[in-house]
């Protein structure tokens, strides 16, 4: 096992009814920005529950962050901020109102230059934000319990992601009840998401060492259980509690930096998929459903033995052929089935499937990665092994 230091500090409140909680949370004279996406939130409620909670301490509000938050649409509440003299950030959405006022928090205090800044890497290290909390009504990313913000930015076709300690929730609150008008697109692109977030943490293949973290291992593999067990069944389901309250855990458990303590961290798929976002629009989960299975192929050799594992332990897949043989085959078989889940699910594992022709796609997006600087010594992934060949290889093969 690695090295390594833990500290979550975001305070999660989880269950029927809590977001009358917020009222105890935020002080009494704070004065707060609520913030939302495209107006889900009005429709079922959750904005009345959350502006009856805050009381007087509702200043303003801020509505339209689109999905995949849009750098052109955050900065224009910074005017907002300045003229109600707001000092708390309550965002009420899914993971890109999350990102988005997690972005706002950070450019709001930001002196010297422009916020982007932050997404490219020229000042990674912010020095101040305003405090944020959530109220969360989509599982799926993981941002109501880590310090992770993913922008794109319009004008350029670019998507980054973030990552600040400033800007861990002070609380979220996390009510199951409100994911019930989730359609079901959003409910199997959020439960992909959690799957793919565990599997960049577990399904790493390093000098093909396996036994090297049992217990986080097992914690992974207990989330991609439930997802494949609970999954459907959030579709065909959309009301029953006790279903929406494990996805909603389970997406927060698969990103809140708990399963990744001490253990190797991939991410390419995700370095990838944001590029499919950014280029064609395809929805965040969606991309990584199309990028994983071809990443997974792609580099065998090195994941082949964690595969192995996890077709066994998650699929209960077994072979009859001896010794190596039998354990390439269960491998094999085991990214067969993660495809056939992700579909079952109703979501499409190839580009076609999105109108997008996988040739032009990975000609387009391996060159942005070697105009990037990347190569196949120094690229993603947990070997660094993935550059603008392999993602080219990647892309075609979907
Ligand atoms: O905008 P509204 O009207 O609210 O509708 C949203 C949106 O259209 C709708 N929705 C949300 N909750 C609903 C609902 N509709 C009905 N009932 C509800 N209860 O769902 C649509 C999608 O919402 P969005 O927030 O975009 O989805 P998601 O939570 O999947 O977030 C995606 C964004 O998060 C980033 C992605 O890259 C993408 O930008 N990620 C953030 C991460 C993080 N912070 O750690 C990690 C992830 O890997 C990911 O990159
Ligand atoms: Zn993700």
């Amino acid at each position: 096992m690695q090295n390594f230091s833990y500290q979550n500090p975001t305070k999660l409140i989880f269950g029927k009814g809590t977001i009358a909680e917020v009222a105890n949370e935020i002080p009494a004279n704070a004065k707060v920005l609520l913030t939302y996406g495209g107006g889900s939130i009005k429709k079922n409620g959750v904005y009345d529950v959350a502006k009856k909670a805050l009381g007087n301490r509702l200043k303003a509000e801020f509505g339209g962050i689109e999905p995949n938050p849009r750098y052109e649409t955050l900065i224009k509440t910074l005017d907002i901020i300045k003229k109600e003299d707001i000092d708390f950030l309550l965002a009420v959405g899914g993971g890109s109102v999350l990102d988005g006022t997690k972005f706002i928090a950070l450019a709001a205090k930001h002196t010297g230059g422009d916020p982007w800044d932050f997404m490219v890497g020229k000042s990674p290290n912010p020095k101040s934000a305003l405090p944020v909390a959530s109220i969360l009504t989509l599982p799926a990313t993981g941002s109501e319990s880590n310090a992770n913000f993913v922008v794109s930015r319009n004008s350029t076709q670019e998507k980054f992601g973030g990552f600040s300690p400033l800007i861990y929730p002070k609380f979220s609150i996390l009510d199951p009840e409100t994911t019930y008008t989730l359609p079901a697109k959003q409910t199997a692109n959020g439960v992909v998401d959690a799957f793919v977030h565990t599997m960049e943490q577990y399904l790493t293949g390093v000098g093909g060492v396996i036994e090297f973290a049992p217990l986080q291992d097992r914690w992974a593999e207990s989330i991609l259980t439930t997802l494949i067990e609970q999954g459907k069944r959030g579709i065909d389901e959309p009301q029953n509690y006790e279903v929406r309250a494990t996805l909603m855990w389970s997406a927060t458990m698969a990103l809140n930096g708990l399963i990744s303590r001490g253990v190797p961290e991939d991410w390419a798929t995700h370095g990838i998929g944001h590029e499919l976002t950014a280029f064609y629009g395809i929805d965040h989960g969606r991309t990584l459903a199309v990028v994983m299975p071809g990443l997974w192929r792609n580099q065998f050799a090195k994941k082949k033995a964690k595969l192995a594992q996890y077709g066994h332990r998650v699929w209960g897949l077994l072979s009859q052929k001896p010794g190596q043989e039998g354990r390439d085959e269960v491998a094999y078989l085991a990214i067969e089935k993660t495809e056939e889940f992700f579909e079952s699910l109703g979501v499409p594992t190839h580009l076609k499937d999105y109108g997008v022709d996988s040739k032009e796609a990975a000609e387009k997006i391996s060159q942005r990665f070697t105009d990037r600087g990347f190569t196949s010594e120094h690229g993603l992934g947990e070997n660094g092994s993935i550059g603008p060949k392999e993602i080219k290889e990647i892309l075609e093969s979907r």
